[in-house]
């Protein structure tokens, strides 16, 4: 059988081409995520590594790079880099020194935690980002760890005519109701400020891979358009329901300075706010992405 253009380009550089650059890939389950190992991300990296990690992004959607140093700001904004142009979040603060990099920090006095529910990274924008890169340098004694859903499992677990009916459709994605005041404790006032909303297709193709995944999620979704409140509320559950499913979920346990790197146009993610009053902190840099589009197939 001939392989399809996404599986084509899905093709993984060879164990001996893995070691030959010193890198070690090892999945987390068939469905998606690995583990990275033989690399230290702060101390750089050559093009031929750059390539093989480029390819398992692609392949396995979320990257857990063990065994790191912590990453300076530079290096780090340095390899989101690699992958494109950096994206400015339209509400969170950012590092006093240097403005790409977002400062994941929640504490005692935390009101609210970033993330504490599923969701794609700011999928109100236009072009929200393609991905987004994580490295936590204080964990709490335990909890506070990461679950991820692959989108492209939760499409590829719907029936046919599902898939067809839902093809046609575009969703809103809002975010006054996620930002306004959520940084209020880290002093920023958004007093007058207006946040972005945009409407997006609820089956999104891939632009690397072809591959088609669902693109709504309950944190920025409002509402799918042209269909009647209630047709689009119980439609938007059930969507938004399969991500429960732990099948298509993996989970991380975040070890220090773990660098995790997932892709916003496949995955959704939860940032479990289980270990309050404990403290958890980290950089966070965000890479820009394409207006989603969806192609049928
Ligand atoms: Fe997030």
């Amino acid at each position: 059988m001939q392989a399809s253009r996404s599986e084509a380009q899905q093709v993984l550089p060879s164990q001996s081409t893995l070691r030959a650059v010193g890198l070690e890939i090892r999945p987390i389950t068939p469905t998606f995520g690995a583990e990275v190992r033989g690399i230290d991300l702060a101390h750089g990296f050559d093009a031929r590594q750059f390539a093989a990690i480029h390819q398992a992004f692609l392949r396995y959607q979320v990257l857990v790079f063990k065994d790191q140093s912590p990453m300076a700001p530079a290096a780090q904004i340095a390899f989101g880099r690699r992958f494109g142009e950096l994206h400015a979040h339209p509400a969170a603060p950012t590092h006093p020194d240097h403005p790409e990099i977002f400062v994941i920090h929640t504490h005692r006095d935390s009101k609210i935690a970033n993330g504490n529910l599923w969701h794609s990274d700011v999928s109100c924008d236009e072009c929200p980002p393609m991905a987004t890169m994580l490295q936590l340098h204080l964990l709490p004694p335990s909890g506070g760890d990461t679950l991820f859903a692959s989108m492209y499992a939760a499409y590829e677990r719907l029936s046919d005519p599902m898939k067809g009916f839902l093809a046609g459709l575009t969703a809103r994605h809002e975010s006054e109701h996620v930002y306004r005041g959520r940084y209020a404790d880290r002093g920023v006032d958004d007093t007058g400020r207006v946040f972005p909303a945009s409407s997006h297709p609820v089956v999104r193709t891939h632009p690397e891979t072809g591959r088609q995944a669902l693109f709504v999620n309950p944190a920025f979704t409002t509402r799918i358009e042209g269909l009647r409140g209630r047709e689009s509320r119980l439609l938007l559950d059930y969507l938004f329901g399969l991500v429960a499913d732990p099948n298509l979920q993996i989970r991380q346990r975040w070890e220090v300075n773990d660098v995790v790197l997932w892709d916003n146009r496949c995955t959704q993610h939860y940032a479990l706010w289980d270990y309050w009053p404990h403290e958890r902190r980290g950089h966070r840099v965000t890479i820009e992405g394409n207006r989603p589009f969806h192609r049928a197939q």
